[in-house]
């Protein structure tokens, strides 16, 4: 994976490119992290990247024209370009996880109070670390790249990442080590029983307890279903299934490196997963069909169009890249039959305004 980093201060990323675990990631060619000096970019003599805001008020803004210049000259086709912002949506495991799927990333470290907003359009995902502000994107971005770079494989051993904290919404177990006794506190004895099965289910329960101790939170927006024999966790916060059994499922930890780059599989009837999937799909439809709508009703918007066309097609290559081996032929001809009819009506819609545009023009200059 490449991580590129545009920041003001390349210096600031010194220490942690080269001390411990991201060192060795990047010595063993693991992940490549580029960072760039968005002062590169500017065309100013000064090398100035930043402005006063329109309307007054307190800081300098990030201009537009350095950054778009920047982004422009390093992203490539398929990278993601992150800004890390404080109104960004809030990062968690779960992202990380996600992103480390990924195989180019572009982020941008805002700074002082802000950028302008135009430089939203370039952006795939605005991200924030959590609700407090900085005075930079930097550390924010140094979280991300550690983030995800320990779950690259060959990184951190596989087990240790399977019980991470935050991993089906459970923080992790607690850890001893010598001393067995220590200012009078003992290990826990089930840990020196040497009984695998009796450790694991003490280890089970021990998270479940420190969760509600410590973070209630988490366990509190978890609702747990069970469908036959399957059993499903959703986080009703985030609207997601966070973990998924099933009775007598066979289940296995693969312990060869290199040749998974899984942790953990589950094999689960295929008619299970196609529900599973057709219900998220379903509520993705649901919210491209309003936009569907508004466009086809709204006669003053010129832009909509071309973003819902966007977005019918980008629903298109989502179906067939992640939902499509899930679905029954008849099923998914049939919603790629409606999303094309939708496109087609989408299109004329636009085509129609465009005419009406240019009708309006050619009668005013008569
Ligand atoms: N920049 C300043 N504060 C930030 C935050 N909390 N998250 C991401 N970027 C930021």
């Amino acid at each position: 994976m490449k991580i590129n980093i545009l920041t003001l201060f390349p210096n600031m990323f010194d220490g942690f490119l080269t001390e411990s675990i991201i060192k060795r990631a990047v010595d063993n060619k693991k992940v490549d992290i580029n960072i760039k000096n968005l002062r590169d970019y500017s065309k100013n003599k000064h090398k100035q990247v930043d402005d006063t805001p329109y309307g007054g008020g307190a800081g300098m803004v990030l201009m537009c024209e350095p950054v778009f210049d920047a982004v422009e000259d390093i992203k490539k086709k398929n990278t993601k370009v992150i800004m890390m912002t404080p109104q960004g949506k809030q990062y968690d495991q779960k992202m990380a996880e996600k992103l480390s799927k990924e195989k180019d990333l572009l982020i941008i470290c805002g700074h002082y109070e802000g950028f302008d907003e135009r430089i939203s359009s370039i952006v795939d995902e605005e991200i924030s670390i959590g609700d407090y502000v900085l005075t930079g994107g930097e550390i924010p971005a140094m979280v991300l790249t550690d983030s995800i770079t320990r779950l690259l494989p060959g990184v951190i051993e596989e087990e240790s990442k399977d019980n991470d904290s935050f991993t089906d919404n459970l923080l992790d177990y607690p850890t001893y080590t010598k001393p067995r006794e220590y200012r009078g506190m003992k290990v826990p004895d089930v840990l020196l029983s040497g009984d695998h099965k009796k450790i694991d289910e003490w280890r089970k329960e021990e998270q479940i307890k420190k969760t509600k101790e410590k973070r209630p939170d988490l366990i509190n927006n978890r609702k747990r279903k069970t469908i036959g024999k399957y059993s499903l966790i959703e986080d009703t916060s985030k609207k997601q299934i966070v973990n998924l059994n099933m009775d007598n499922a066979y289940k296995f930890s693969p312990k060869k490196k290199g040749v998974f780059d899984v942790n953990k599989v589950m094999i689960v009837e295929p008619t299970f997963i196609s529900k599973v999937a057709k219900k998220n799909l379903q509520k993705k439809l649901g919210s491209l069909l309003n936009q569907v709508q508004i466009v086809l009703n709204d006669e003053t918007d010129d832009e909509g169009a071309s973003y819902v066309l966007g977005e019918l097609d980008r629903m298109k290559a989502l179906i067939i890249s992640l939902y499509a081996k899930y679905l029954d032929q008849e099923y998914l001809s049939l919603l790629m039959i409606k999303l094309d009819a939708l496109k087609n009506e989408v299109a004329l819609k636009e085509m129609e305004k465009i005419e009406t545009v240019n009708y309006n023009k050619k009668g005013r200059s008569r």
